[in-house]
C-alpha cells in the first residue's frame, strides 16, 4: 500500500496534489512519501518483533539525506557498500553501530574511513579483502568486526542482472569453503567474527529461494560453532520483491517473510539483521513527468515526455515494467490509446513503454511513474546534459525540496578547458 491515490480526481501524494508540486518545482521531478516510507519500514521491523533484529536499510535504492533521516529515526539501521555511502548514513546521524558495509570491492581507504567512524560489521566477501581489513585494522589499533557474506549457491529466480546468489555469481565466498575461510579469519587479530552474511538477488517473488538459502546458514552456524567460532549475528541480506503493477505480481508479505525467518533460525539464538532496499522505498516514491508532444508514427502513437532513461533507467536497463497514469484521473469509461511512451534521448533505448494502453493524454499534460522511489533517483545521469532530476518529500499537506534541481551553470562549472588547448 501506498499513499500516492487520486482524490477528486487528481493525483496526491498524501495530502499535496502532485500537480501542485509539479506547479512549483517544474518537472521532472521525484515525489516520495514519509508515510509510504514509514509504513514500509515499520512492516518488516514488526515482521521480526520478538526476534532481537536490525532492519539495515540498503540505502543504495534511495540515499537521499532526508530519506535516511527519517529511517533513521524510526531505528534505520544503514547497509553500506562505499565510502560515499558510508559519509552519507554518517552525515544523516546514524550512529555507526547501526551501520553494515557490503560490497564486493571495499578499498583500504573505504575500511580506514568506517573504521575510524564506527561500523558494526563489514560483510567481507574474499579473502584477500579479509587480508586487507586485517592490516588496515592493525594499522590503526583496532579490531574490525566481520561477518563473511556466504555465496549459497541459490537461484534467486530472478532477473539475470540483480540475482546475486549462484556460484557464477561475483559475490561471497563459496559455501563449501566457509570453514576453511573462517578457520583462517580467525587468526588475523585485526579481525574479530560475529556472524554470517548472505544476500541472494533483488526483487524476489518467491519465498523458496529465501528459505533454502538461510537453511544452508542455519546449518552452517551449527558447523562454525562446532569449529569454535563465535556467530551471534545472520545477516540475511535484501531482495523482497513488490508488486510493480497492479494486476499479476504478488510478492510475499513481510509478515510471511518473517514467520519463515523465525521457523528456520528463531532456535540459533541470533541476532538478525536484513538489508531491504526496494521493499522500503519502492512504493514510496513517483517521477512526475509532463507530456512534451503526442507524436503519431506510421503505426503508433508516440508520448513524448520530458522525463528520459536518464531519469529512471531501470526500464531501459532490465526491461523493468512501471505503471504510467494521469496526474488528472480518467473519467471513469473514457476510452484507452495505446502509446509508446518515450524520453527525448536520442537513443531507441530511451523508451518506458511499448505499446502501452492508458487514458488519452495530450501535450502539456502531466503523468507519473509508479514504485520509482527504489533505484530510480539513485541510478540517474546527466546524460545528454540533462541535469539530474530534482527530489521532493512529502509528510502529509507539507513538501519539500530535499535535493534542487542543478542549474545549468553548475553543470558547466564542474567541467575544466586546460589553458593549453
Ligand atoms: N544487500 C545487498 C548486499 C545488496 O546488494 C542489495 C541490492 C540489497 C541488500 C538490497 O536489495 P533490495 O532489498 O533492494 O532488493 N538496480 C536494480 C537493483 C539492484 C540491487 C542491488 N543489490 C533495480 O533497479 O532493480
Amino acid at each position: 500500500m501506498d499513499h500516492f491515490l487520486y482524490r477528486d480526481g487528481r493525483l496526491m501524494a498524501e495530502d499535496v496534489a502532485l500537480d501542485d508540486i509539479a506547479a512549483a518545482v517544474g518537472t521532472p521531478f521525484y515525489c516520495y512519501s514519509a508515510a509510504t516510507l514509514t509504513r514500509h519500514f515499520r512492516l518488516l521491523d514488526d515482521a521480526l518483533a520478538g526476534m532481537d533484529h536490525l532492519v539495515c536499510y540498503a540505502m543504495k535504492a534511495n540515499s537521499n539525506l532526508a530519506v535516511l533521516k527519517l529511517l533513521g529515526d524510526l531505528g534505520a539501521g544503514m547497509d553500506v557498500v562505499s565510502g560515499g555511502e558510508y559519509r552519507r548514513a554518517i552525515a544523516a546521524g546514524i550512529p555507526g553501530d547501526r551501520i553494515v558495509f557490503s560490497g564486493v570491492g571495499k578499498t583500504a581507504a573505504e575500511m580506514r574511513l568506517a573504521l575510524e567512524g564506527g561500523i558494526r560489521q563489514f560483510n567481507v566477501e574474499s579473502e584477500p579483502e579479509m587480508a586487507v581489513l586485517n592490516a588496515v585494522a592493525l594499522e590503526l589499533g583496532v579490531v574490525a568486526p566481520i561477518a563473511v557474506r556466504v555465496n549459497p549457491d541459490v537461484d534467486a529466480k530472478t532477473h539475470e542482472k540483480i540475482a546475486t546468489g549462484r556460484k557464477e555469481d561475483k559475490f561471497g565466498i563459496p559455501i563449501s569453503r566457509a570453514r576453511e575461510v573462517y578457520r583462517h579469519a580467525a587468526t588475523m587479530p585485526g579481525l574479530q567474527i560475529v556472524g554470517i552474511d548472505v544476500h541472494i538477488g533483488s526483487q524476489l517473488t518467491d519465498l523458496a529461494p529465501f528459505e533454502q538459502a538461510y537453511r544452508k546458514l542455519a546449518a552452517l552456524t551449527l558447523e562454525l560453532r562446532a569449529d569454535g567460532h563465535d556467530i551471534r549475528r545472520l545477516d540475511l541480506g535484501g531482495g523482497l520483491g513488490i508488486p510493480y503493477t497492479r494486476s499479476n505480481e504478488v510478492p510475499p508479505l513481510p509478515s510471511d517473510y518473517g514467520a519463515m525467518v523465525r521457523d528456520v533460525l528463531g532456535d540459533l539464538g541470533c541476532a538478525i539483521e536484513i538489508e531491504p532496499g526496494r521493499l522500503i522505498a519502492g512504493n514510496a516514491g513517483v517521477l512526475v513527468s509532463e507530456t512534451i508532444y503526442v507524436k503519431e508514427g506510421e503505426d503508433r502513437t508516440f508520448l513524448i515526455l520530458d522525463a528520459a532513461m536518464n531519469d529512471l533507467i531501470r526500464p531501459a536497463m532490465y526491461g523493468a515494467h512501471h505503471d504510467i497514469v494521469p496526474l488528472n484521473e480518467a473519467a471513469p469509461g473514457a476510452p484507452s490509446v495505446v502509446y509508446d511512451v518515450v524520453g527525448p534521448i536520442c537513443e531507441s533505448g530511451d523508451t518506458f513503454a511499448r505499446q502501452r494502453p492508458m487514458a488519452e493524454v495530450k501535450a502539456g499534460e502531466r503523468v507519473a511513474f509508479r514504485t520509482a522511489g527504489a533505484y530510480g533517483a539513485v541510478m540517474s545521469s546527466e546524460y545528454n546534459s540533462r541535469p539530474l532530476v530534482p527530489e521532493v518529500l512529502v509528510s502529509g499537506d507539507q513538501f519539500a525540496v530535499i535535493r534542487a534541481r542543478p542549474d545549468f551553470d553548475e553543470m558547466l562549472n564542474r567541467d575544466t578547458i586546460p589553458k593549453w588547448l
